[in-house]
Parts: C-alpha cells; structure tokens; sequence
C-alpha cells in the first residue's frame, strides 16, 4: 500500500485539503497530515480541524509568521526531517502558499513523488508570491491536478508533460457540497448577526499586495462604507489576522462597515450563499461565490480564476473606490445564472484514483 503525506499550513489548504483527508480516511489508506504552522490562531487553524472533524495533524513544524524567506526556510528544513523519517511514497500539496512551495522543494530533492492540487492557475503577476510559488510547484511536481481546461492548457502552454496532467475539478467543490448540508441543519449564521437572506454585503481582503499598501487598503474600506450607505444594507467583514494588523498600523476608520473575527468555515458558507454580493481579494471567495450562485467583485486587477469571470460570475474591479462602487452596482443587477466551471464534487477521489493507476 502506498503511503501518502498531505502538506497543509493555511486556512484554505487546511479547507481544501479535507475533502482529500476524507477520501483517505474513507478508503483506509496509510496516510498522515503534516501542518507546517503557517496560520496557528485558533480561527485560521484549529477551529478548521474541529469543524470538519478531521484527524490531527502528526506534526506541527510551529514555523508561524515571518518574511518570505524566513517562513519558506523553516519550511524547507522542517519538513525534509520528517520526509527522511516517514518516507512516504506520494507528497500531496494544494494551492499556492510558502507551504506549497516549499513542501514540493523538500520533496522533490528527496525523490519523493508531489502531487500538486489546483495546479495551472496564473495570475501573471509576478509580484504577488503565490505566483512565484505556483510556478515552482506546477514545474517540480510529478502529478499535476488542474481544476479546469484552462489551467491544463497552461501547463501544456509552460512544456509541462501532458501525460503528469489530470484534470479533476477543484476540491473546493468537494468540500462545499459536503458541508453546506451540515452546516444548515446545524447553524443559523445570519441571525447570529441579525442580516437577512440577500440583504447584506460580503467582503473580505488580504492579499498582502492590498492591505499592505494604505491607499489600496482604504480605498476598499470606503468603497464597502459607500455602497453600504447607498444600498442601506450592512456590510459584514469577517477581518484575517493580517488585515486587523494593518487597519490599526494605518490607523483607518472602520466605521460603517460590520467587522468580525475570522468565521468558521460552516458559517461562512452560509454567508456567502445568502449574500447578495461578494467582495474579495481571497482566491477560494471567488470560487465560492461561482458555485454558491452569488456574484463576486473581486478586489485585484488580475486573477488566477478567469473561469468565473467568463461564466459571468465575476468582475476585476481593482481597489479604487469608485470602480468598486460601480462594479459592484453592475454585478447587484446581474440576475444571470451560469454553470459552475470547478467539477461535480469529486476531485478528491480522481486525484487518489490517478496517483494509484501510475504505479
Ligand atoms: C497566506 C498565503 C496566501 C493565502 C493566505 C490564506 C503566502 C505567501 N501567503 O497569506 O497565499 O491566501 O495565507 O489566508 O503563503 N497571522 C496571524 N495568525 C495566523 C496567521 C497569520 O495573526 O494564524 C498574521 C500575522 O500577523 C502574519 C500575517 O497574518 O504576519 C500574515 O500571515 P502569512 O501566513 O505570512 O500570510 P497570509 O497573509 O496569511
Ligand atoms: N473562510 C472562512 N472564514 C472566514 C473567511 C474565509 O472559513 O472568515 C474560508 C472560505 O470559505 C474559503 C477560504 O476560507 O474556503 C478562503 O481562504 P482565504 O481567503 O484566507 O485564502 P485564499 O483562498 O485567498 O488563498
């Protein structure tokens, strides 16, 4: 039997990581979950494992914050220990964070097998990092799983071999279906903050090239105030770690806007799917809001999701105020329907399947 390792060490890889985590319990495969302690506070971390009741972790590396390369190093060093101890045959890691790409560095000098999860995605923004990190993992990984036709055709586009390439959906999809039922027989969110069904915004930001920067920051702050003023409906803002430490370091106003800790993730599915528009910088928001039915606007100029703004789903709006505002009045009048582009929910299962057919 082969024995897998799932690299986790963020709020959305611990999230769509599960939907894997689950299929691995379901067919009792060797497996162990190794978190590298990127995100820690109860609300990016513990609460996920809780929530979605899955096995702890069997290492914690505790890297916690840092700068790039401090975080990517503790990482690296980290986690080649434990790949030298377990050996595990297959490495799986998702997405695009510093835990990402160092977990596939570690691997692949080892001659460890990597699976990289939602491979394909570019924003062609080489300033953000996770661009950097997608890049490397995409380019040293051994079984590539794109969401969709557009992220494979990427990876063609960049030399990679097609026959390392499987299409399979996005697990984001797997672990909403399985969830969202859960989550209504056992929570009623919107009461718990008093908002009816549409009637409210949805907005969360921090991708480090926003909130880092003061303009770009409080360009999005006044925009939410505005349109929640103009529309009278509340805005809620559930705040990431990162955000809350920027506000207070800018010292901007959150007046008007509704601001919360970080929410679970059954919560928050329920927000998104009553909202009566997303706005966001977060990758898995767009996605969300794309199979969840509600329109996003999205706070960046570029985006590694361009599918949802194809089926209609999404707009780019930047973080200037007024094209926000005026976005989000075009996305608040689309009353279109459009069909999910990421899968049918079972993108954890194929990925299992393919890795299992190469050997
Ligand atoms: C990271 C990822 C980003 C992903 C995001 C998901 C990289 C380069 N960035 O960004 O791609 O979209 O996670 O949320 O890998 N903090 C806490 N508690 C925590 C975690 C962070 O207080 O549990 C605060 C700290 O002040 C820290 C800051 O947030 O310095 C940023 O954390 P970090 O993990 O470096 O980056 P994220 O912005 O979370
Ligand atoms: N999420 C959550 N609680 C929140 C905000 C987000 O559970 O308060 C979930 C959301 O449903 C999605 C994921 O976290 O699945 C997105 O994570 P984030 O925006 O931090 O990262 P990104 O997707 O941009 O990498």
């Amino acid at each position: 039997m082969l024995k897998y390792c799932i690299i986790l060490g963020t709020r959305p890889e611990i999230i769509k990581m599960s939907p894997l985590i689950r299929a691995c319990e379901d067919k009792q495969y060797d497996y162990f979950i190794l978190h590298t302690g990127q995100h820690y506070s109860y609300e990016m971390d513990r609460r996920f494992f809780e929530q979605l009741e899955l096995l702890e972790p069997k290492y914690n590396l505790d890297v916690g914050s840092g700068t790039q390369a401090r975080q990517t190093a503790k990482i690296l060093i980290g986690i080649e220990e434990i790949l030298l101890k377990e050996k595990p045959d297959v490495v799986f890691v998702q997405g695009d964070t510093n835990t990402v790409m160092a977990g596939a560095l570690a691997a692949s000098k080892l001659h460890i097998k990597i699976g990289h999860v939602e491979a394909g995605l570019r924003s062609f923004d080489r300033n953000m990092p996770e661009e950097i990190n997608r890049i490397i993992a995409d380019h040293i990984s051994d079984y590539l799983f794109p969401p969709t036709e557009v992220s494979r055709d990427q990876l063609l586009a960049e030399g990679i071999d097609g026959e390392k390439i499987f299409i399979t959906g996005n697990t984001v999809v797997d672990a909403a279906y399985q969830n969202l039922e859960l989550s209504k027989r056992h929570l009623n969110v919107l009461d718990d903050f008093g908002l009816k069904p549409k009637e409210y915004f949805l907005v969360t930001s921090h991708r480090a090239e926003n909130v880092d920067v003061k303009e770009r920051l409080s360009g999005i702050l006044e925009a939410v105030r505005q349109l929640s003023q103009k529309y009278q409906i509340p805005a809620l803002f559930p705040m990431h770690p990162r955000t809350e430490k920027m506000v207070n370091e800018f010292g901007l106003s959150l007046e008007g806007i509704t601001v919360s800790k970080p929410l679970g993730y059954l919560e928050f599915l329920q927000l998104e799917e009553n909202a009566r528009l997303i706005l966001t910088d977060s990758g898995g928001l767009q996605e969300e809001g794309c199979i969840l039915g509600t329109p996003c606007v999205t706070l960046r100029d570029n985006t590694e999701r361009p599918e949802t703004v194809t089926v209609g789903a999404n707009v780019l709006a930047g973080t200037v105020t007024e094209t926000i505002i005026s976005c989000a009045e075009k996305m608040m009048n689309n009353t279109a329907s459009w069909k999910n582009p990421f899968g049918d929910g079972d993108a954890a299962v194929k990925i299992l399947e393919f890795v299992e057919g190469k050997q």
